[in-house]
């Protein structure tokens, strides 16, 4: 169910109206729901738990996809385990209260100090994506006195059918290693002195909505699981990635972590593996939105648009993917609507958050900005000096800041002039 709706024409989160929220602490704001993040983990534990196949799966939430603190500890309350990129997210993740032995670690470029770190407190797996990658940590892991458990991300080459910025199974892709390549190098990571072999991992891009090519590329990594396996190679554990799409249109349908898991459950039952999953979008996506006012109607020559207080730079989707977040008035006016494009006060023509929408609008409305609970504040810059929107998670009828908004000072805080 949403949690964001109109109640007596007036936008909520949960029990509260949103203007309640603009007035307390200001525009634009990011707005979570607790009940709305708590569902959308507890649709993959569900099915999960009821598949035999799902038995010790873990849920790897994709901290890149919002890496609020607040949501990493709601999560990790709530059993999940993490995906990390960085040691950044490593240390974020640590900081939420995560277990160490719930998380893998994702990315082509770890450093050193990164898989050392990563050592130390004793992850759950590394995502290897390349021969140098594993032979570093190999090194790393041997001064440390250490094993590091690893996974192989194989590249299945199968068409996501996402946009292209986000498809990355393909075999032009920068990620994961060659599926030809894949068994030459799973012999080498085994035969390295400080390497286990523990798992396999995959993930083909974000953002879809067909689940039929996650199935496919499933099919490709359990005949690689069974060549292994004739080679007395043994993994224990499957991580199929993230992915899984969501709605951000209102009249959109999205696939149901059912309709995903299941015939991926099928397929896996009865080899024993652990399946692991790194889902970042599904789990916050749709359990936030940027609260935001309109400051200015400008009637152009050729468009109207609707000048607000938030800007590419709050969220970057639209601007760098040409991505739709369906823009709601938060006190719907009745009468004719005007097309506006919705753009922010950043000196780009890319500024834009929607084009071409039918709004009834005067000066001062706010508007929401639908689904931008993922990549949304995680992406967020400081461009044209814009301190970052604050952060508040609504439980109820509570409402908690979770992020202070920033302020000038912060922002250039750490520069200095020259001496003279
Ligand atoms: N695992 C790996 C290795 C990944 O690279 C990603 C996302 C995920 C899991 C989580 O994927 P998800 O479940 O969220 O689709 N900024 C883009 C999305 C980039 C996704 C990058 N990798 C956007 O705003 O659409």
């Amino acid at each position: 169910m949403t949690h964001f709706a109109l109640k007596n024409g007036v936008l909520h989160a949960e029990a509260v109206a949103l203007p309640t929220i603009a007035e307390q602490f200001g525009t634009p704001a990011y707005v979570y729901s607790r009940a709305a993040l708590s569902e959308s983990l507890k649709e993959f534990h569900d099915v999960l738990g009821a598949h035999p196949a799902g038995a010790g799966a873990l849920v790897c939430y994709a901290v890149k996809a919002n890496s609020n603190l607040a949501i990493l500890n709601l999560f990790a309350r709530l059993g999940a385990g993490f995906d990390i990129v960085s040691g950044g997210e490593l240390q974020r993740v640590l900081a939420a209260g995560a277990d160490p032995q719930k998380v893998v670690f994702s990315g082509v470029g770890k450093t050193a100090a990164e898989m050392k770190l990563a050592l130390e407190v004793g992850i759950f797996c590394f995502n290897i994506e390349s021969i140098p990658e594993i032979e570093r940590l190999n090194e790393v892991a041997g001064q440390l006195g250490k094993t590091a458990p690893v996974s192989l991300r194989v590249n299945p080459n199968v068409d996501p059918k996402t946009h292209p910025y986000i498809s990355t199974g393909l075999k032009e892709a920068k990620f994961g290693v060659a599926y030809d390549d894949a068994l030459a190098l799973y012999r080498r990571a085994a035969a390295l002195p400080n390497i286990a072999v523990a798992g396999i991992d995959c993930h083909i891009g974000s953002q879809l909505l067909d689940p039929s090519p996650f199935a496919e590329a499933l099919d490709r990594i359990l005949a690689l699981i069974d060549q292994l396996a004739a080679e007395g190679i043994q993994v224990h554990h499957i991580d199929l990635g993230g992915g899984l799409g969501i709605k951000y249109r209102a009249d959109q349908v999205q696939p149901t972590v059912a309709s995903y898991l299941n015939p991926l459950l099928d397929k896996l039952h009865g080899r024993g593996l652990k399946v692991v999953l790194e889902p970042g979008r599904r789990l916050v996506g749709n359990a936030g939105l940027l609260l935001t006012r309109v400051e200015f109607l400008k009637e152009g020559e050729a468009k109207n648009f609707a000048i607000i207080d938030a800007a590419m730079n709050d969220l970057m989707r639209p601007a760098l993917y040409e991505a739709w977040h369906d823009i709601d008035p938060v006190v719907p006016r009745a009468g004719a609507t005007r097309d506006y494009d919705v753009v922010g006060p950043v000196c780009e023509t890319g500024d834009f958050l929607g084009q071409a929408r039918p709004l009834n609008l005067q000066a001062g409305d706010l508007l929401a900005v639908m689904s931008a609970g993922a990549y949304g504040m995680a992406m967020a810059s400081n461009y044209n000096t814009r301190p970052r929107a604050v952060e508040v998670m609504v439980d109820g009828d509570q409402v908690h800041v979770i992020r202070q908004r920033e302020t000038v000072e912060q922002l250039y805080a750490g520069e200095s002039v020259l001496p003279q």
